[in-house]
This record gives C-alpha cells, structure tokens and sequence, in this order.
C-alpha cells in the first residue's frame, strides 16, 4: 500500500492574479520583433517628454531630468537611452538564439563556476531589451501594484522602505568563498581514501557530470565547509579578511546554550570536530541489494500520474489482483470507473471524490536495476507546495504529459500550465535526468505526428530549463491500454516508435552520487506519532551519512536527541541506511512534539544550521509584479515552508557571467538574477549550498505561482 505524504493543503484563491499573463520562454522571435516595435515606442516616448524630464516606463513617474534612475521604482534611465538611441535593440552584435531563460537557468545553477559560456551571445542588447519589455508588460500590474499598496490594503509591502545604497554588496565575498570551497574539496579529496577507489572515481564522475553537467563544486568540499575551522581559515586568507570578522559576519547562527553536544561552536553552529565516516557506513561492494531510486511523478493535472503509477504497480505484482478489483468495484460505484488504478494511489476520500491527488503517494518497485521509491505527486496547482515536498527526495523524475488535442497545450500553458512549473522546480532540485511519458496516446490514435510535435515543443522548453538533450528520454505510452509501459507495445505504436518501454528507461537512469563522507542529514518529510510514550516515527531520505538501529541521533531544530528503535526500508525492516536511502525511522526517547515535519535528523556531532534570515541567490520566472524590499513571499526548503519578507535587495546580476550588474536595486523584473536577504517568519533548518545542495536550495513562491528559484548563499544572525 502506498504512504501518504501529508503536507498540509495550500489553496491558493489568489491565483487568478496571473491569468492574463501572455509571456513565453520559447517566443524568441516574437520576443525579438516585439523588441524591435518596443524600442520604437521607447524611442517616440522619449522625444515627446524631452523637456527637462524623462518619464519612467515603469511607474510612468516624471523624473527630473538629472536623475539616472527613477526615483520611484529605481528603473535605469540609461539602457533605455542607449537602446532607442540605436534604434535597434541587436545592436550589441547580434541575435541572441538561445533562450533567455535557458541562460539565467544556467548561470543560476551553475552559480559556482566562472567559466566563459561556450557560445558567445550579444546580451547586453537583450538584457536591455528585455528590461523594456518587461517594464511595459509590468507597467499596469505595477500601477495597480502601488494603488493597492497606497489604499493600505497590502500595508505589509513596504515599497518605500529606504534604500541602502552604501551597503557593501556581498558578492566578492561569495565569489571568493566559492573559490575556497574549491581548495577545500581537494583536501577533502585525501580526507576520502578510506573510501575504496572504485566507490571515489564513481562518486567523483557522477558529481562532475551532476547539476547542469557543470563543474560546480563537488559535494565532498561540503565535509570540509561544515568542518569549520579548515573552512575559515581557506575564506579568511583568500578573502583577506580577519577570520573573526567573517565568523561574525558569516557564520553568526548560533545554536543555543541549549545544544545537548559540546563539540559545537555556540558562535557558529557548526561542529569543532572533524567528521570521520566509520567503515559500517560506507556500503560494501559485496552487499546484495539493489540500489534505491527516488523517482518523482510529476505533470499537470490529470495527464494520468497516479493511473500511470498504479498500472505500473499493477503489473509488477506490487497490487494484488484482489485489491485491483476492490478499487475497479468502489471506483465503478462512485461512477469513477476510469480512476480505478489511479485509487491505488489516491486513497483519501478527498482525492477520490474530487478526482485529483493532493498529497505525494509513495510506493515502491523493483525494476532489474533499481529498488524503486515512486513519489506520485499532486498535479493541481492548488498542490504545489505538497509536490515541492516530495519531488525534493528525487534522484531522477518521470514527467507525465498528456498526449490529447488541447491537454498538452494547457499543461505547457505559460499560466495555469503545470508542466512548466513542475519542470522548472525539479530542475530546481537538482535532477537531470527526466523520462518524459507522453501519455494518453490511444486519445491520439497513437499518432507518431501528434508524439513529434509534443517531443518538439517541450524539448524546447525543457532545454531553456537547463535540462541536456541526452538527459530527457522519450516514452510515448497509454497507462490505460497498458501500451509501452513494460512490455514492447504493439504495433499501432510499435510500427514507428523502437525505442524502450517504461521500464527499460527508468533502468537506462544512472544513480546520483550519494555522500558517504559527510555526517547524517536526513529532512523529515512526513512523521508518525506513535501511542506509545517517548516514541515517533519519521520519514524522509537520507541526504549524507548513513545510520543504524541503535544510533544516536540529534533531532532539529529541536535540539533533541533520540535512539533510532528500527529502520524500515521500503516497508521492509533494516539494520542500516544510508546516504539515498528513503526510510521510516523509529525513534525512541524523544516526545512528539520534539519532532516536526521539515525538520532534520543529524549526527549529534554536526548539528544542521537553523536560521531565519538568509541571503539568497534568485533566478526570478515569469512574473508580473516586481520584487521589491518588503515583498511578502512563501520560502520553500526541503520539507519546510515560511512566509519570507524580502528585506534587502542587495544586486542585480549578469545573468551570462553572474558579476553584478547594479548594486541596491530598488526592484527585480521577470527573468532577472539577484542576490537578497529575506528574513522568515519562523527559523528553519538550512545549509549553505556551497556546503549541502539539498539544504541549500529554496524556492520561492507568491500568490499560488512559483515566482524564483534560489541558493542559500548566506546564513545570516537569526533577527
Ligand atoms: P492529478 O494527480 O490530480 O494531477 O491527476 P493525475 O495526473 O494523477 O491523473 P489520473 O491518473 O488521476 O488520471 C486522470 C484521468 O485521466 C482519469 O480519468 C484517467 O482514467 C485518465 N487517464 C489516465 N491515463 C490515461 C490513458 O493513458 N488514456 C486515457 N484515455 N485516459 C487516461
Ligand atoms: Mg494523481
């Protein structure tokens, strides 16, 4: 039977906000001749209010002719001049061929390296351009945006909060420290020999290969940032800075007094000890057991997750033929007679009623290769953040789209369309590897014509998401008629698609590395409160270490430690799991409410970092009204979710190089890359990405719409 990952249910009633927005990805040479027809009106704009004072197409405020900015929303006067004095927005030298958003995906994503960009693209002109755009499709959002704020109705938006302009930007800091993680990786290297060759090449490959197939850091610098004196001594000296100084400015979370270790540094959280993993935790070649992959179900609404999901089920033996025709008979009953596999996974009463999964169903399979984790997500809108909490445990997804004229369209919709944001979010999460399974086929007679324009169209977008060719693989598919999910299909697919079943590429995925090296990290997903006193159950996969029944464990932020009772593995009872491993773990000597869904299980040693304050790296989506200090907006990290106020814009970034463009920018436009500081409502457990990307990752959301992505760059003194 598949567990329920409860989330809590997040309607979002304000979503309509969005629904004229008309912006796309992939519109590029629409996007260039609107640019071209903008740049003209920009042009007209000026001459007409060339007498001492220039109007901003943002605000439409009438600034003083002096002024180099506007002196309401902080738009550049410059690159307007600049563009509609040439009059042609390719000026820079050239078109830009690849997306926008592709770009900002990368540098964002690739935020750790500096390296020059293979293909070499004119994007001064573009980010110019794309800032009139922007400001012209944003300009009535944004009036209507300052009306409200001045009919005290959104008094918590704070647009006219001063400006810092004399704040010392922290991008040289973070550059440099980027750099010193590098350093620390190669010592970390040595600090890896107990690992045995086979297992440090493999890792070493995969995490080259990993994230956007960059050479970010690799993970193992992370055992060295969270040994905290090597860490600061490499910053200090690279940054030329007092090393006390960054302790504070840097490393100020503290854990309080409370902390049960003593090995803890109280100043800055982290661990005076050096992490050393035992031989029991790093796995033995020799061990008979398939390897777990954590694969996410994700896609719009009812393009036929769940259906898929237990049809694969099904056919695998993991759903007796009894329970099959228990679900075939309630479904019949209820006049759902077509959700039948779908209710394997659906079982709330909820979900069967209104036809629609809410919270992520987990189940498990064993293909040849791999003990499957299957996390079937929620695909309305309405639960989203539930698919955020479960699609963060993925190795690899499966992307399900529905094949039928007009479904296909409205999931790729810039809008309402879940494809997109389903896409873009497990990207977010570090996956790149995507099966895509263009479902329903038998709606489209099995058409090879209607699979080729999908392939083609989402192909496009996937890639603008930073995900390789190589890494998407394309399975057309019926979950109903059961065509090409194990077994070859036949002909009226088969005469023209010769490419593997289902099951044949989720055994073609390669696992991601896992970190043995580094000390326990397990985000709890989900827990389960036991009757029985001093006793609770979690659930979550392990993001570093391993451990063991028996192991101490401390719990976060709580600051409690327990002893793991049991393990349980795919519903089976095990000894010992490690890093990848999706597991329930009992604990014992800890009371309920120590213990609380998007907290953290860590070695009692190494205490995960808890903050409420937080720099952040963005890459913003396709959003309408701007982002500006005081913007109230909801943080998304692994498994927990805060309201955030965005309190300081610190810089704009080159999206191409990431070298910052302005500092203290009073707004961020659609597609801009940005350095903030946000400030949460309530501390969560975090982790700087250079040190653990899984804990180091967030995503932003507002009105029902994911609006950014991000890194945590910075944790910041708790306010
Ligand atoms: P959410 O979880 O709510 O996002 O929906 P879902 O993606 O899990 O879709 P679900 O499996 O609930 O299926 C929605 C509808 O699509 C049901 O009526 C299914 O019977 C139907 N469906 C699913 N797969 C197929 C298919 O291959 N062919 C046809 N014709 N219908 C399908
Ligand atoms: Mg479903």
């Amino acid at each position: 039977m598949p567990l329920k990952v409860n989330y809590g249910v997040d309607y979002n009633d304000d979503y309509n906000v969005y629904e004229d927005d008309n912006y796309h990805y992939d519109d590029l040479y629409e996007y260039e001749n609107e640019k071209r027809d903008i740049t003209h009106q920009t042009k007209a704009k000026q001459e007409v209010i060339r007498t001492g004072a220039w109007r901003c197409p943002i605000c439409t405020y009438d600034n003083e002719d002096s002024m180099s900015e506007c002196d309401i929303c902080g738009a550049l006067r410059n690159c307007l001049v600049r563009i509609s004095q040439t009059g042609d927005s390719t000026a820079g030298g050239g078109r830009c061929k690849s997306s926008g958003a592709s770009v900002m995906v990368k540098s964002l994503f690739a935020s750790f390296r500096h390296r020059a960009p293979a293909k070499s693209v004119a994007f001064e002109a573009k980010n110019d351009a794309v800032l009139i755009e922007d400001a012209f499709i944003i300009r009535r959002n944004f009036q209507e945006f300052l009306r409200a704020f001045s009919s005290q109705k959104h008094q918590n938006i704070n647009i006219a909060a001063p400006f810092k302009f004399d704040s010392p930007s922290p991008d040289d800091l973070v550059s440099t420290r980027l750099h010193s993680s590098k350093l620390d990786s190669k010592a970390n290297f040595k600090r890896l020999s107990s690992l045995d060759m086979s297992t440090r090449e493999r890792e070493k490959n995969i995490l080259i290969e990993s994230e956007l197939g960059t050479e970010g850091p690799n993970s193992s610098s992370a055992s060295v940032a969270r040994d905290g004196g090597v860490k600061e001594r490499d910053f200090a000296s690279d940054c030329g800075i007092k090393p006390e100084i960054l302790v504070s400015r840097m490393r100020s979370v503290s854990l309080s007094s409370k902390s049960r270790t003593g090995n803890v540094n109280e100043e800055t959280g982290t661990s005076n000890l050096e992490y050393k993993p035992e031989a029991w935790m790093i796995p033995d070649q020799a061990e008979d057991r398939l390897s777990q992959l954590n694969l996410a179900i994700v896609g719009h609404v009812d393009s036929g997750k769940s259906t898929l999901s237990g049809r694969l089920l099904h056919l695998l033996g993991r759903i007796s033929q009894k329970e099959m025709h228990r679900h075939e008979k309630e479904a019949k009953q209820q006049g759902k007679g077509s959700f039948a596999y779908a209710w394997a996974l659906d079982e709330s009463a909820e979900e069967r009623e209104r036809g629609i999964t809410m919270t992520v169903a987990v189940a498990f399979f064993n293909s040849r290769k791999y003990h499957v984790v299957l996390l079937d997500s929620p695909g309305h809108r309405d639960f989203v953040p539930n698919m955020i909490s479960g699609a963060t445990q993925a190795d690899a997804a499966i992307l399900v789209v529905d094949a039928s004229m007009g479904s296909f369209e409205a999931g790729l919709d810039p809008i309402g369309g879940q494809t997109r944001e389903h896409a873009l979010l497990i990207r977010s999460f570090g996956v790149d590897q995507i099966i895509v399974v263009v479902n329903k086929m038998d709606v489209v007679e099995y058409s090879q014509e209607r699979f080729e324009m999908v392939k083609q169209k989402l192909g496009t977008f996937l890639r603008s998401c930073g995900f390789k060719d190589s890494s998407v693989l394309w399975v057309p598919a019926s979950s109903m008629e059961n065509q090409n999910l194990v077994a070859t299909p036949d002909e009226r697919l088969f005469s023209w698609f010769h490419g593997p079943c289902l099951l044949d590429a989720i055994d073609s995925l390669q696992l991601p590395a896992r970190d043995y090296s580094k000390p326990l990290l397990m985000p709890i997903c989900d827990i389960i409160k036991s009757q029985s006193q001093g006793q609770v159950s979690t659930c979550g996969k392990l993001v570093t270490g391993a451990i063991r029944t028996g192991s101490k464990v401390l719990i976060m932020p709580s600051r409690e430690v327990a002893t793991i009772r049991s393990l349980e593995r795919d519903s089976q009872a095990c000894k010992i799991a490690r890093s990848g491993d999706n597991v329930t773990v009992n604990l014992q000597g800890i009371e309920n409410n120590h213990v609380t869904a998007g907290g953290v299980l860590c070695h009692p040693d190494f205490p995960v970092r808890v903050s409420n304050h937080l720099e952040l790296k963005i890459l913003v989506l396709d959003i309408k009204i701007p982002i500006l200090s005081g913007s109230q907006l909801e943080l998304h990290i692994h498994h927990a979710k805060e309201a955030a106020t965005v309190v300081k814009i610190l810089s704009l970034l080159d999206p191409k190089t990431g070298k910052v463009t302005k500092k203290s920018p009073r707004c961020i436009l659609a597609k801009q890359n940005a350095v903030v500081e946000v400030v949460l409502q309530g501390s969560v457990c975090v982790e700087e990405y250079a040190e653990s990307r899984a804990l180091g990752r967030v995503s932003l959301r507002s009105s029902g719409r994911t609006v950014a992505l991000g890194l945590v760059t910075q944790i910041m003194k708790t306010q």
